[in-house]
């Protein structure tokens, strides 16, 4: 197959594509909480919109505060769309990024790619005419066949370039993707509609779709162009569960990072179509959503016999207890699975931090109807369990949360919720 890359400033000497108007282009500030802004755009937090990320300015005056020595790495064990080794690699410092969902270890690896003054773009007649359509393609649930055959040449191309030629342009095909299937998103960020007949899948032409992608690869490349900084420090992002985190012992000086919450956030759902492109259909092939922490489907095999802190214990004992329907059986399953997965996240952490090494841990509580889910106070015993002292926490209010998007949430009295940033040191 012939290949056809070209650069941002190649590409900034041949004429514009007219009439496509790529995605929204927020310019808003950042703030110096935890909490990203909808409309930031530090450290190009607007190329992908990845649910529950933190601001990036916070994170690099977090890790500029530390007076970490030149060879520390810094460590992201639920790295999401990369805040953390973006972040750590404009101070300087070397870092790790683990996450178990390719499609945002292809936004963070854009993200660190944006040291570059040449971004890699993929020209349209670089992609052959040759691919037969897939039988049971994934994102038949929006597209018509014929649109599909289009998107799948993008896809199969792609798939051929090694991986740091090509991040720009998949992350271009999610937001090219996602505007052509806005129509399908609902007031639950993390869930999509699919097309219930024919009529609804959507019909575009070959060149629209090309000329759609071009637009997003430009504005694509004029933002890590406008985020250019110095590389100074390598990251390296990995597929991997946070559980069996591909890391030496004692190797890490910091770690900084956000777990899933336990408010039934089902990443794997969340980027639908994006796996979608991928080639992978969570629809048919429950194995990745079965493997992230906070999934709502309940794996066989996750140990009843946890040996858990007073905290977590007397969480489970209030969710068996509940009166609400199903709450000794699914609802208690659910979150014996989600502390498991939490606290094996945490012996991970322990093993692979330096003696002395830092934990920051962004971390939301929430409610399971009126029982406060006090995740911070848990992550904290569940810590201190494994050989750390607390140096701090630090409480932000968090207004908008997916409980209070959910109809059914809002029938108990609960009161707000915070957010917490717990900072713990390895004895
Ligand atoms: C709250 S998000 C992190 C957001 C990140 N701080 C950012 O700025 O984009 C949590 C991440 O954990 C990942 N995740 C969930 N379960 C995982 C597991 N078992 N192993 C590794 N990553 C996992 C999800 O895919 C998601 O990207």
């Amino acid at each position: 197959m012939k290949k056809i890359a070209t650069t941002a400033r190649q590409r900034a000497a041949q004429p514009k594509l007219p009439g496509v108007s790529p995605l929204d282009r927020g310019r808003g500030r950042s703030s110096l909480t935890p909490k990203r802004p909808s409309e930031d755009t530090s450290g190009l937090a607007d190329v992908f919109p990845y649910y529950a990320g933190f601001a990036y300015d916070w994170a690099r005056t977090l890790l500029a505060s530390q007076g970490l020595p030149r060879t520390a790495v810094v460590l992201d064990p639920w790295n999401g769309s990369g805040t953390t080794t973006l972040a750590a690699q404009h101070e300087g410092l070397r870092s790790v990024g683990i996450d178990r969902n390719p499609v945002a270890n292809i936004v963070a690896r854009l993200r660190l790619n944006s040291f570059t003054d040449d971004p890699i773009m993929v020209l349209p007649d670089a992609i052959s005419r040759e691919i037969e359509p897939l039988e049971e393609d994934p994102l038949a649930a929006w597209f018509c066949p014929t649109s599909l055959v289009r998107i799948r040449e993008w896809g199969c191309h792609l798939s051929t370039l090694p991986i740091d030629e090509c991040n720009l342009a998949y992350v271009a095909l999610f937001r090219t993707i996602r505007a052509l299937t806005r129509s399908f998103e609902g007031s639950n960020p993390t869930w999509v509609k699919r097309a219930k007949e024919p009529s609804e899948l959507i019909s575009i032409e070959r060149a629209k779709f090309d000329a759609m992608v071009l637009v997003e690869q430009e504005f694509l490349a004029t933002r890590v162009l406008e985020s250019a900084e110095a590389p100074s420090a390598s990251a390296q992002i990995a597929t991997a569960l946070s559980g069996a985190l591909p890391v030496a012992n004692n190797s890490i000086d910091s770690v900084l990072t956000s777990p899933p919450y336990l408010t039934r956030i089902d990443y794997a759902v969340a980027y639908t179509r994006e796996l979608a492109l991928l080639g992978v259909d969570i629809s048919r092939d429950r194995s990745l959503r079965a493997a992230l922490m906070g999934t709502t489907l309940i794996r066989s095999g996750t140990a009843s016999d946890l040996s858990l802190g007073s905290i977590a214990d007397s969480l489970l004992a209030d969710i068996s207890g509940h009166s609400s329907k199903a709450s000794s059986g699914y609802y208690r399953k659910q979150a014996i699975q989600y502390l498991a997965d939490l606290t094996q996240g945490l012996s991970e952490i322990t093993r692979v931090t330096k003696p002395g090494g830092f934990l920051h841990l962004v971390v939301q509580d929430s409610y399971y109807k009126d029982v406060h889910v006090r995740l911070a106070n848990i992550c904290v015993e569940e810590s201190e369990l494994r050989g750390w002292s607390l140096v701090n926490s630090e409480p932000y209010a968090v207004r908008r949360t997916l409980t209070s998007l959910n109809k059914a949430a809002r029938n108990y009295k609960k009161s707000e919720v915070a957010e917490t940033v717990v900072t713990l040191r390895k004895n």
